[in-house]
């Protein structure tokens, strides 16, 4: 299934950039691949960027080498001075033996420090100085082997804030951001979604033993026009609940019971309904809300719901211009229409929401 804009970055994973910015970004990480200068690594959480410096990696010199990741956040910070700089502090990124097996295992290949903002401060000192003397050696050549490892590091923080909080040192960051790769969150990449999660249903179902399925035409426009504020990883998850559910109602967001159910045309254009807060079979029995919060999120879907039948009702059930309406696209309002199960005949405004607060009340005593 690997295309012009698909690569295969191991046995698993694939690299798209399959939009005009990740193409840019695609030949960036090309040249950096090749000039075996230490990169910094920027975007939001889930944008990808492991993915590019296992990309960077592969297109360099030392592809034939281990890539090693570290988490800076993940681990315990001697922990990690242990992995980096060795039992007996003997830092060396350059030629000769370390006493790091994390050194010794990346010989030749690239270290990833992610989350480096995470990193403690006087680690970061001795990464700077490591870095500076890998400078010194970097004409080394072990019998035609790249010498040392390779540092690419990544953070998902805001580093303005990380250097004026001090969490960051200053000197460690103008010396790894000189070469600098932001990775564009996928609502910036919105061209990519439909190939994105074509390769990840291919490659999930594949890794599960499952067939593939199909995304229905409602489904891939509504993942077009989410926000997806975790990006690939969220996507990600929402195609293996597809995958696994086979649900064709499923949208994304809809287990963020934080954001819950917004508008029909909310301005972030963002369209989601809290699966929690509708039965989508009238037959079933709608489960007791848990709090007063997710009892508001119903009533907002309620609302929504109330909203489109009036609009249907008002258009003898013209759905098109039920949408202009609404100010929402044709093929919302389809979707919506589904996922309410509303239809001309049978469709019923559900009960007043006053009522149902009054129920709900009366259920849990006074709501605080
Ligand atoms: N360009 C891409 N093409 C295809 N899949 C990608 C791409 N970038 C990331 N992914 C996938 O998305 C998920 C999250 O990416 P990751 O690199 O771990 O994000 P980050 O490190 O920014 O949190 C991973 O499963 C990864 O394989
Ligand atoms: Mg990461």
């Amino acid at each position: 299934m690997v295309s012009e804009n698909v690569e295969q970055l191991d046995q698993e994973a694939f690299f798209v950039s399959a939009s005009p910015v990740m193409r840019k970004l695609r030949a960036q990480a090309e040249l950096l691949a090749q000039a075996d200068v230490p990169v910094l690594i920027l975007g939001e959480s889930g944008s990808g960027k492991d993915a590019v410096a296992r990309l960077i990696h592969k297109l360099s010199v030392r592809s034939g080498f281990k890539f090693l990741k570290l988490n800076c956040a993940a681990m315990p910070g001697d922990m990690l001075e242990s992995e980096l700089f060795g039992a007996r502090r003997a830092f060396n990124l350059g030629a000769g033996r370390s006493t790091s097996e994390t050194l010794e295992l990346a010989e030749h290949g690239t270290i990833y420090l992610d989350e480096i903002a995470e990193m403690p401060s006087e680690l970061q000192a001795r990464l700077l100085q490591a870095l500076l003397k890998s400078d010194l050696d970097s004409e080394h050549r072990e019998n035609g082997r790249p010498a040392g490892v390779r540092i690419l590091a990544a953070s998902s923080s805001n580093l303005e804030r990380a250097l004026a909080d001090q969490k960051l040192r200053e000197d460690l960051y103008y010396r790894l951001s000189a070469f600098t790769v932001r990775v564009p969150p996928l609502r910036q990449r919105r061209p990519e979604i439909s190939l994105l999660l074509r390769y990840s249903m291919h490659r999930l179902a594949k890794h599960y033993g499952l067939s593939a399925r199909e995304f229905p035409a409602a489904m891939l426009d509504v993942c077009q026009w989410y926000s997806w504020p975790g990006n690939l990883r969220e996507l990600e998850a929402f195609v293996k609940r597809y995958l696994v559910s086979g649900d064709q109602a499923l949208i994304p967001g809809e287990f963020d019971s934080e954001k819950g159910c917004e508008p029909l045309n909310s301005s972030r254009g963002t369209e989601r309904v809290s699966s929690s807060a509708i039965a989508r079979n009238p037959d079933e029995t709608e489960p007791a809300p848990k709090s007063l919060k997710s009892f508001i999120q119903g009533i907002k879907c309620e609302a929504e719901k109330n909203a489109i039948g009036a609009a249907l009702e008002k258009t003898g059930w013209n759905r098109k211009a039920a949408a202009r309406l609404l100010k929402v696209s044709y093929r919302t309002l389809l979707y919506k229409i589904e996922q309410y199960q509303m239809n001309a005949s049978l469709h019923s405004l559900s009960e007043p929401s006053m009522v149902r607060l009054a129920a709900h009340e009366k259920g849990n005593g006074k709501a605080s």
